[in-house]
């Protein structure tokens, strides 16, 4: 058990122009876990083609580059138990096909293309994808009882 595990997501282009950038928000909230980092940016390729790395020889990278490249892309940490394993779960699977109602490219999702969203895959790749896309500084350690206004 690790309650300080940290994941990468990122809401991709489709999904920002789709207004679903709340939704997903809210679903990462209601889960339980703590967003520590967010920003909204339109991503060079150069960062683009760092982060899927390791499908540069896939077929699909070129139009999965384009598609990554076409809008600006809400990217944020969340932290909290298994957070990479749970927020995979809540993600569906790659394939919209192959994902259960209820998940978020089950029920946001068609086309393995279009797919919504990025989650890191592994605790490696989390730590990998959060140093590509923030500073250490933007990584915002805080607690609920700070102000002991939340009972
Ligand atoms: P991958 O890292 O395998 O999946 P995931 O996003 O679930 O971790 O692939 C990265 C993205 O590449 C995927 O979200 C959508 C795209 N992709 C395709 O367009 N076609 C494909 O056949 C695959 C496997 C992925």
């Amino acid at each position: 058990m690790n309650n300080q595990e940290r994941t990468f997501i990122m809401v991709k282009p489709d999904g920002v122009q789709r207004r679903l950038v709340g939704k997903i928000i809210q679903r990462f909230e209601d889960r339980g876990f703590k967003l520590v980092a967010l920003k909204f940016v339109a991503p060079d390729q150069g960062l683009l083609t760092q982060h899927y790395a390791d499908l540069k020889e896939r077929p699909f990278f070129p139009s999965l580059l384009k598609y990554v490249s076409s809008g600006p892309v809400a990217a944020m940490v969340w932290e909290g138990k298994d957070a990479v394993k749970t927020g995979r779960v809540m993600l569906g699977e790659t394939n919209p096909l192959a994902s259960k109602p209820g998940t978020i490219r089950g029920d946001f999702a068609i086309d393995v293309g279009r797919n919504v969203i990025h989650g890191s895959d592994s605790v490696e790749s989390a730590n990998r994808e959060i140093g590509l896309w923030f500073q250490p500084q933007e990584l915002v350690n805080w607690n609920t009882n700070d102000h002991g206004w939340v009972y």
